[in-house]
């Protein structure tokens, strides 16, 4: 059920009935404040420009126009010339009603599109850090998102496993198996790549053989491959586990490293060339940009060649649209890297546009975020201003959730407050982060995240626990409810047409990718179930049909807030 697409047809058709030309929109929104209805059409005063009228004109005549039978209780022109829509309660009632025993929540199909989501992307031989929470959990919850909706989406986990920093990690490896101390130095990944940097620093023999092995594993020796596949293997199985406690749905099947495209690179330094777009410059291979200015004001040059034959990021980043296009078939593609890498992305898009290797209707969106910040305003570091790993804060978050929840339950078995522990621990590291605008810092505050009040996943996982005893209180089952759902009372249609919005809001986060509307959303539903639970008694009413229908209303409220949340990836229990 999508409101707003659905009004937004009818009062465009009756524009255009009303003499604007096709290209004119209606701007149909839902209303800021309640005085304006529920929606709103914002687009007659550009639409009676172009048709040299008074705003106010125009709105009269789509009135004269506008056929929007049971939807609507009242219509009526505002200011300027804005339309206002006040919904029927009795087709909100009608509608809702549908809704509770729909499949998905009465969302409509969609066109399904191919869509690859790059996120995570992790680094081979390095653990996973703070630095890595955003992109994993925000691109997690658009590939839900995005496949909730019915479309096809291939989660693509772009792992930095390439690159002449290899060499010395192999040879490293070598070094650590002869002394039968290979897999117990890769347990910690960090001290293994500190050590094999040191090495490589201070031990000349041992930089000549990784520069050697650098050569080889990209000759393709099968000894430095399968070195090379043994660091990547222990490293993506230690991230699977992060992947786990995260409740993130990416597997070992998606890791689509850098090394995949590796083999496309000389024929795409060669195309690019072929096709005048990549020059010869001081021995390297480069790409001028016009439309990207260095300081001084002339064409920025991207190298996709080094002088001594290597490859590059970029390099690697032009082949790997490539082929999200031609092998995977992708109608969109998106991007979940922080906004430092905008400009690199920026630069490798414009060279795959001009080498013609994706369509036009094929898209590119860099859905970038911001940093993470401590409370001191600066990237947050731990207090000996290291790197925070991402394992550690996860165990910060369920140890505080623990200790939070012996306190609010002390009866509760210890099994279960174990269990809950990580459901709102995980789950409000989580929902912090995807309740921010994504485009901006923020800044991160365990009191804020596990409060029981404010836009909380904990407030959001017990309202859900809140409405579930409801339900389990009123001994029903689902399919007992069988009398009709109807609304009277103010709170009740506010609650209801909100509800009604789920879709709508999913459309917004599927094609912005930012599910902090989403979290918006649940938080505004739970506020409304709120104080419709205090205003309208449920259980302790003996009109049968009243009871019914607002058990139905709390129903309702409980499957939207789950789905919602399981969209987000944020975990529901029953009891808390
Ligand atoms: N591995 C990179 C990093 O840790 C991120 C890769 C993002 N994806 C891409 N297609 N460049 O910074």
């Amino acid at each position: 059920m999508n409101i707003q697409a659905l009004l937004s047809d009818k009062v465009n058709q009756a524009l255009i009935a009303a003499g604007a030309p096709s290209d004119c929109n209606a701007q149909v929104r839902p209303s800021a404040k309640a005085q304006f209805g529920d929606y709103q059409a914002n687009g007659m005063m550009s639409a009676a420009k172009k048709l040299a009228i008074a705003p106010r004109q125009l709105a009269e005549k789509v009135l004269q126009q506008l056929a929007l039978g049971d939807i609507a209780s009242k219509v009526e022109i505002a200011g300027p010339g804005f339309i206002n829509i006040f919904l029927n309660p009795e087709w909100v009632a009608a509608k809702a009603d549908q809704l509770i025993s729909a499949p998905k929540l009465g969302i409509a199909a969609v066109q399904p599109q191919t869509i690859v989501i790059d996120y995570s992307a992790p680094n081979v031989a390095k653990e996973m850090h703070v630095g890595h929470l955003r992109s994993t959990v925000i691109g997690d919850a658009a590939a839900r998102t995005l496949e909730f909706l019915g479309h096809k989406v291939i989660r693509a986990n772009h792992v930095g496993d390439w690159g002449t920093q290899f060499g010395m990690l192999i040879a490293y490896l070598e070094k650590m198996q002869n002394e039968q101390a290979g897999d117990m130095a890769l347990a910690d990944l960090e001290q293994f790549y500190r050590a094999a940097k040191q090495h490589y620093d201070q031990d000349d023999a041992f930089a000549v053989q990784a520069r050697n092995y650098v050569v080889k594993l990209q000759g393709g020796d099968p000894y430095c491959l399968q070195m090379w596949r043994k660091l990547v293997d222990i490293t993506m199985a230690q991230n699977q586990l992060t992947y786990q406690r995260l409740n993130v749905t990416l597997t070992q099947n998606d890791v689509m490293g850098e090394s995949l495209y590796n083999a496309m690179l000389p024929d795409i330094v060669a195309d690019l060339k072929a096709k005048g777009l990549a020059v010869e410059s001081d021995g390297a291979t480069v790409v001028f940009l016009d439309e990207h200015k260095n300081k001084e004001g002339e064409p920025m040059g991207v190298i996709i060649q080094k002088k001594d034959g290597g490859y590059l990021y970029a390099t690697t980043d032009i082949a790997c649209a490539k082929y999200r296009f031609e092998t995977l078939g992708a109608d969109r593609i998106l991007y979940y890297i922080d906004s430092r890498q905008h400009q690199h992305l920026m630069q490798a898009w414009s060279i795959v546009r001009k080498a013609g290797y994706l369509p036009e209707r094929v898209t590119l969106e860099h859905h970038m975020f911001g940093m993470i910040l401590g409370k001191d305003g600066k990237p947050f570091k731990t207090r000996a201003g290291g790197t925070v790993k991402l394992a550690d804060l996860l165990d910060e978050a369920v140890e505080r959730a623990h200790r939070l929840i012996g306190e609010k339950n002390p009866d509760m078995p210890a099994e279960e407050q174990a269990k809950l522990a990580q459901v709102v621990g995980i789950g409000a590291v989580k929902y912090a982060d995807l309740s921010k605008s994504r485009t901006t810092d923020y800044v991160f505050d365990w009191d804020n995240m596990l409060a029981f009040e404010g836009n909380t996943a904990p407030y959001l996982q017990y309202a859900y626990t809140r409405i579930a005893s409801v339900f389990k209180r009123a001994e029903l089952d689902e399919n007992q409810l069988t009398l009709p759902l109807t609304l009277s009372e103010e709170r009740e249609i506010a609650l209801a047409t909100r509800l009604l919005q789920f879709e709508e809001v999913l459309t917004v986060v599927a094609r912005d990718g930012t599910p902090h509307v989403m979290c918006g959303y649940l938080y505004d539903l739970a506020g409304l179930f709120s104080g419709f639970y205090e205003h309208c008694p449920i259980l302790n009413i003996d009109d049968a049909q009243l009871r019914q229908s607002r058990l139905k209303l709390a129903l309702l409220t409980a499957k939207t807030l789950k789905s919602g949340l399981d969209t987000l990836g944020i975990e529901t229990v029953e009891r808390m």
